[in-house]
């Protein structure tokens, strides 16, 4: 019988459905995320013990599912505690927030010291730290585990980032990566970093997530305001765009929301779905983060900033009777042929923006924190089973394997010379938005941000001339080291400021 590195058994042979230490893993939360992943683990031959607060959930799960693989049901935290063996893990799945604290609390009561609990959910990287230390002093380990994938993805294999406790995670890892996501026989699971590390990656991926999808709305946006092109054909073009260097889960499917009809009507679904964008709050965490640690990351911001406008269906009705717009011009041939194209290419450079700025709040974060996180390696684990795994991300691996302290992407010599070769393009859709009066705040804020961080002298001269005016907040200058003020309004002099 097969031993992992725990040295129990993982074959199915001779595990005793819910025996006292039969288990090798618990998961508690039945949702479809935690459901789907205790599946997965059992599929691997795996005995897993399942626990939901409400035991017809449990029940049901075991009805539906007991065999696919060694599940066993639990009524009671106590009893699911005495069929997982030591030292214990318990995978936690429930809504982030204090639900989290709350599971922890109850199960903290049944467990032992050693035992270790991870967290799976969505939670906010400071709370994660938080349980972690408190965990800690209680002897217990804890991990907080980023898992991206949606319901398919925790079924057939997610993507996950595990941060906090080394030596759990050492302990975990082989079912972990056993459940992941797979890509060129790699699995998509490496642990991250110590403390909140995990979700602080996941939060990254997700912002990076809400990014992409701005800017996928933004391109069908575009062309179908422009070309007055109807969804049928604008899936068509996304399927194009799939086979080429923009290929990834969420271009894929944009072509399949887009080719679907509705039952009701007959129409395009997406026709008849309410513009108004939802969020769960980790694209807004990663933008506050990215605030507090100095980094512009404009792209994840202006998505956030997106959903946020969207939402305001009412007033944007009624500013839709009252605010004008440029006088509305169908494209000339000329401009409607190139236009899909150089919206293609506008799409793939907005998004080497977006990355490259998740990347580098990700290195002023492990900075910040002392994570020594690996950028290549998280880039390798979201080519896979995550929800923006692309093939573009094994060009942020290469990238990170030639130069491991890069410090933006946009320098790395694959993204430089895209960028050089997609910028015509770039300018021309965004020319064409602002002519047209159409918004695409992702699309010229990538541009905008590639054009600022390619000049070498921007107008925050001027910024300081102003600041140090009103407030005497001085300046530095070009040609003498020091801090100095200028007496603006009194004699004109300036000081320098010891
Ligand atoms: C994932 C997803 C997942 C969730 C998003 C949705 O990686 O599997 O990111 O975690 O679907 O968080 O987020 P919003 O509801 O905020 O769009």
């Amino acid at each position: 019988m097969a031993q992992n590195t725990r040295g129990t058994q993982t074959a199915v042979a001779g595990w005793q459905r819910g025996a006292p230490g039969a288990s090798q893993f618990g998961v508690v939360g039945l949702a479809t995320m935690g459901m789907n992943l205790a599946r997965n683990i059992a599929s691997k031959g795996i005995p897993v013990s399942v626990y939901n607060r409400t035991t017809a959930r449990t029940d049901e799960v075991i009805a539906n599912h007991g065999n696919e693989g060694p599940i066993s049901g639990a009524h009671t935290v106590e009893e699911l505690v005495s069929q997982i063996a030591r030292p214990r893990s318990i995978l936690i799945m429930v809504k982030a927030g204090p639900p989290v604290d709350e599971t922890i609390a109850h199960l903290v009561r049944h467990l032992d010291k050693g035992d270790i609990l991870i967290d799976g959910g969505n939670s906010y990287f400071m709370d994660t730290m938080r349980r972690g230390r408190e965990l800690e002093a209680k002897g217990m380990r804890f991990i907080g585990a980023g898992i991206s994938g949606g319901e398919e993805g925790a079924l057939l294999g997610p993507s996950i980032m595990p941060g906090g406790s080394p030596d759990a995670y050492q302990l975990v890892e082989p079912v972990l990566t056993r459940i992941s996501a797979h890509v060129d026989g790699e699995p998509c699971c490496t642990y991250i970093g110590p403390g909140g590390a995990g979700h602080y990656v996941k939060m990254v991926h997700n912002g990076i997530e809400y990014a992409d999808i701005q800017l996928i709305a933004e391109a069908y946006d575009l062309l179908r305001t422009a070309l007055s092109l109807d969804a049928g054909e604008l899936a068509k073009i996304f399927a194009r765009w799939n086979e080429g260097d923009l290929e990834s889960y969420l271009i894929q499917i944009t072509a399949e929301v887009l080719a679907k009809h509705d039952a009701t009507t007959g129409k395009p679904l997406v026709d008849v779905i309410l513009d108004e964008a939802a969020q769960k709050g980790t694209g807004k965490w990663a933008s506050q983060s990215a605030l507090d640690l100095g980094i512009p990351v404009t792209a994840i911001t202006e998505a956030v900033f997106s959903r946020f406008l969207s939402a305001l269906k009412a007033d944007r009705q009624t500013a839709s009777k009252v605010l004008s717009g440029p006088s509305q011009s169908a494209e000339s041939d000329e401009r409607a042929g190139t236009l899909v194209d150089d919206v293609q290419s506008a799409l793939y450079a907005s998004k080497m923006v977006a990355y490259a700025q998740g990347f580098e709040q990700m290195q002023a974060a492990s900075r910040e924190f002392g994570w020594d996180l690996k950028l290549g390696a998280i880039a390798r684990i979201w080519r896979g089973g995550c929800i923006i795994r692309a093939r573009f991300l094994n060009r942020i691996t290469e990238a990170y394997a030639a130069e491991p302290d890069l410090k933006n992407l946009l320098l790395a010599p694959y993204f430089r010379d895209a960028m050089a070769s997609a910028q015509e393009s770039w300018r021309r859709v965004i020319g064409m938005a602002v002519d047209r009066g159409i918004p695409a705040p992702a699309f010229s804020s990538a541009l905008a941000y590639y054009d600022g961080y390619r000049r070498e002298r921007l107008p925050a001269n001027l910024i300081q001339g102003l600041r140090d005016y009103f407030g005497a907040h001085t300046y530095h200058r070009i040609d003498r080291q020091g801090a100095f003020h200028t007496r603006w309004a009194q004699d004109g002099q300036e000081v320098e400021i010891s």
